[in-house]
């Protein structure tokens, strides 16, 4: 059977965008930031970004343009009957993770973008936002709808396939976003609470570095946010052909990723401040504070409106990504039509999600690692341990298994300044930080 292509290099740039830019980039990246203290985790995730990230982003996508196959298939093919590909796995198994998540947590959004659409959250609930948000999550059915609608809608784009669903789906979705995310970051840089905001993001109390889950939760972040390590980067890029130049399309992607973070984080810490929410609300953090945000706007039911409409459909853009990874992978070693992959994945992913829906009521007890919750459990394994060690596979891999000239071949770089810096980065630099980032949290340096 013949395999997809993207139609233009330009297609493969707002799928990988798409990808990138989420729920990761405001949800997660806000109160993970608000978790960490701020200032000294947003220099910590910069800097996982620019050394770790960036680099790495070209190593994934380059493996599957050469490869042309998913994750576990491109290690198959590139290193035949070396153990390489038992990575691959780990890719899968970080795809189903996420997206069990990804999928509840959209499903919020989308509940909101309906709150809106009927003016049900243009007035402040008795109790405030946060109560309201607590009520509605913890309950069994309602939060269990908004995932399986958002899952279905994901499910029926990837089954319709690359060129057609996802492909379209970006053009106008992400300058849309953009435009947003900048109006609303100068209005609440108006909210009384702005100086404070901005001294919590942008100036770093250092003391928070001693702790060594800082470190570990800006690498985790970097590559949740860049859709690094699950294996997407990998089977978007096995739709590309050779020629289409990879290196500035992954630094434009990183880049725009990261903007948009910190874009969200001045969107976000003014409010946090000026309502007297608490930094270190946790997953809730953005679904509390955008409300009051647009409460207090004129017109803030109209941007609500406009806000999680864009707001969900880029969570669709990260969730076909996401599920596009175990179903590559399906269509090839298991021979499975591209429908029935999909929606095998999806009943799947509709059942652990729907674990997670209730690990925020009813099985709030239930704690699996440490003290957290099913869905921080499954975040937490997944975006702090299988993508790091995902990335780290992919870097060794082309740093290592690869000869120099395939290396920089592969990515575009033969003959560039940087193609030499670029190497010594993905050889030596980002394996050894991310080790040293893993040996740092489990107490050894
Ligand atoms: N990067 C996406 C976001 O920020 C989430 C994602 C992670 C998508 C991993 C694909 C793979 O929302
Ligand atoms: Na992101």
């Amino acid at each position: 059977m013949q395999r997809e292509n993207w139609a233009s290099r330009l297609g493969f740039m707002l799928a990988a965008m798409g990808s990138a830019v989420g729920l990761g980039n405001i949800w997660r990246f806000s109160y993970v930031a608000g978790e960490n203290g701020g200032g000294a985790f947003l220099l910590l995730y910069i800097l996982s970004v620019l050394v770790i990230g960036i680099p790495l982003l070209l190593v994934e996508v380059s493996i599957g343009r050469k490869a042309q196959q998913d994750i576990v298939g491109s290690y198959q093919k590139l290193a035949p009957k070396k153990p390489w590909y038992m990575f691959g796995y780990l890719g899968v198994i970080s795809a189903f993770l996420i997206l069990s998540f990804y999928s509840v947590v959209a499903g919020w959004a989308i509940y909101y973008w309906w709150g809106y659409l009927t003016g049900a959250l243009f007035n402040r609930p008795e109790g405030g936002y946060g109560a309201a948000f607590s009520t509605f999550t913890s309950q069994d059915y309602s939060p269990l709808l908004w995932h399986a609608l958002f899952l279905g809608i994901t499910m029926i784009i990837v089954l319709v396939g690359v060129k057609k669903g996802i492909e379209m789906a970006n053009k106008v979705l992400m300058p849309i976003l953009a435009i947003m995310m900048v109006a609303l970051a100068v209005y609440s840089l108006t909210l009384p609470g702005a100086a404070e905001g901005m001294r919590f993001l942008f100036q770093p109390d250092w003391s928070v570095l001693e702790n060594p889950s800082v470190y570990i939760a800006a690498l985790g972040q970097a590559f949740f946010s860049l859709s690094l390590g699950v294996g997407t980067m990998m089977t978007y890029g096995s739709y590309l052909t050779k020629q289409h130049k990879l290196p500035s399309a992954t630094a434009g992607i990183g880049i725009m990723d990261t903007l948009f973070a910190v874009i969200s984080g001045i969107v976000i810490f003014p409010a946090v401040f000026a309502f007297g929410i608490e930094p270190s609300s946790g997953p809730p953090l953005v679904f509390i504070t955008l409300p009051e945000i647009f409460h207090q706007m004129a017109f803030g039911g109209v941007i609500g409106f406009v806000f999680f409409t864009a707001l969900s459909l880029a969570s669709i853009s990260s969730s076909i990504s996401l599920l596009e990874v175990p179903v590559a992978y399906l269509m090839r070693a298991a021979k499975m039509k591209r429908r029935s992959a999909s929606l095998l994945v999806g009943v799947v992913i509709f059942f652990s999600g729907a674990a997670v829906s209730l690990g925020m009521g009813r099985w709030s007890d239930v704690t699996i690692i440490g003290n957290n919750n099913i869905m921080d459990s499954m975040d937490f394994l997944a975006s702090n341990l299988f993508l790091p060690i995902g990335g780290l596979t992919m870097a060794l891999f082309v740093g290592w298994y690869f000869t120099k000239q395939q290396a920089l071949d592969a990515s575009d770089l033969t003959n560039t300044a940087i193609g030499p810096i670029w190497y010594t980065v993905i050889k030596y630099i980002a394996p050894l930080l991310i080790l040293l980032i893993f040996l740092n949290a489990i107490g050894i340096v």
